[in-house]
């Protein structure tokens, strides 16, 4: 059975960035607050009228440069995205048309902020078993359309971004292994409230259910593959908090300088955070061939999950 290999990477942010002094004029906090709680500066938020599929197809060309391949080349899209303008066609459907292919499978997953997480999980499941070759693993959102600007709670935490990897069969690993979960009985302290279109959450909560959850998660992929946490080169989290990263890195005995951050500089862009991290790390040139990769994430539902990888 082959491995799933990661054979480019790309990422796109929307020009506009909102620094927390910009957030500072409209809503009752500060830059200091946001700082020491978050780790958060700033973040990038889409122009009106950008939709996910614009920066999800900016992503997705970068990454098939990167892999050398051309879109005819795909037999499988996924997008994992909570934030599509439309309910249908899939935003990985409207990538086909945009990229002029045709024929081949084309999905969106919705795992909100584990949804990258998820979708890799179910393309190394195909394409183990030789169902696909040539994949397109695409995280994007537009997590700008879902906040209230008067809530000081949630407005000041998300942004908007895309990241995309090539996914294809190679001999070698590749990805090791992925750990996908739900517990679907807490929802109600993360979701998206249909009346109103905003995101609620009680952060407290989430914060303390995110740190014992990824410390299990760390455990789990460690123990399925039969290493040490010593064998980790970089942990990609999920960037929705840098308190709540560090806290896993310190689980891992990973010094900061071996964590991905991108949140200080991006917020929380949900399902893009992690291939946005990742594409970030090999383009600074820090994250290298053949190191090995922990990706982890939690999010709304709850879903949680993890990846070990070597790039
Ligand atoms: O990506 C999906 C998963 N999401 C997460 O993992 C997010 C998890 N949660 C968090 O990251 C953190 O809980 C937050 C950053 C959201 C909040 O940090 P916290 O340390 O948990 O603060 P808190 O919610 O306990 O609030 C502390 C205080 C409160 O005031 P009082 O009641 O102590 O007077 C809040 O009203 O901070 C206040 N506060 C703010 N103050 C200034 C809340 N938001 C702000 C704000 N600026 N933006």
């Amino acid at each position: 059975m082959p491995y799933t290999r990661i054979t480019g990477t790309g990422s796109y942010l929307p020009e506009r960035v909102l620094t927390n002094h910009d957030l500072e004029k409209f809503v009752d906090t500060s830059d200091a607050w946001i700082r020491e709680r978050t780790g958060i500066r700033a973040r990038h938020i889409a122009a009106d009228g950008e939709t996910v599929a614009d920066m999800a197809e900016a992503a997705l060309r970068q990454a098939l440069d990167a892999a050398g391949r051309r879109p005819q080349d795909l037999d499988l899209i996924v997008v994992a995205t909570c934030t599509a303008e439309a309910r249908f066609p899939a935003v990985a459907a409207q990538l086909q048309q945009r990229l002029g292919v045709a024929g081949f499978a084309a999905v969106d997953v919705n795992a909100a902020c584990s949804g990258f997480i998820y979708a890799l999980s179910l393309v190394d499941a195909l394409i183990r078993q030789g169902a696909h070759r040539c994949v397109a693993v695409i995280g994007a959102e537009k997590m700008s359309s879902l906040i209230d600007w008067s809530d000081r709670s949630t407005c000041v935490l998300f942004g908007d971004g895309a990241g995309a990897v090539i996914a294809e069969p190679a001999e070698q690993p590749g990805v090791l292994s992925t750990h996908i979960h739900a517990d679907g009985t807490q929802g109600e302290l993360l979701h998206h409230r249909p009346d109103t279109g905003h995101i609620v959450m009680e952060g407290n909560k989430v914060f303390r259910l995110a740190v014992k959850t990824l410390e299990r998660i760390v455990d789990e992929t460690l123990e399925a593959n039969g290493l040490d946490k010593s064998a980790v080169d970089w942990l990609i989290p999920h960037q929705a908090n840098l308190r709540i990263m560090l806290a896993t890195a310190q689980k891992l005995a990973l010094p900061e300088e071996r964590v991905i951050v991108t949140v200080d500089e991006h917020g929380n862009t949900s399902a893009a955070s992690i291939p946005l991290a990742f594409d970030h790390g090999v383009r600074s040139g820090r994250i290298r061939r053949g190191e090995l990769l922990l990706m982890e994430s939690f999010g709304a539902g709850f879903t949680w999950g993890s990846a070990l990888l070597r790039y």
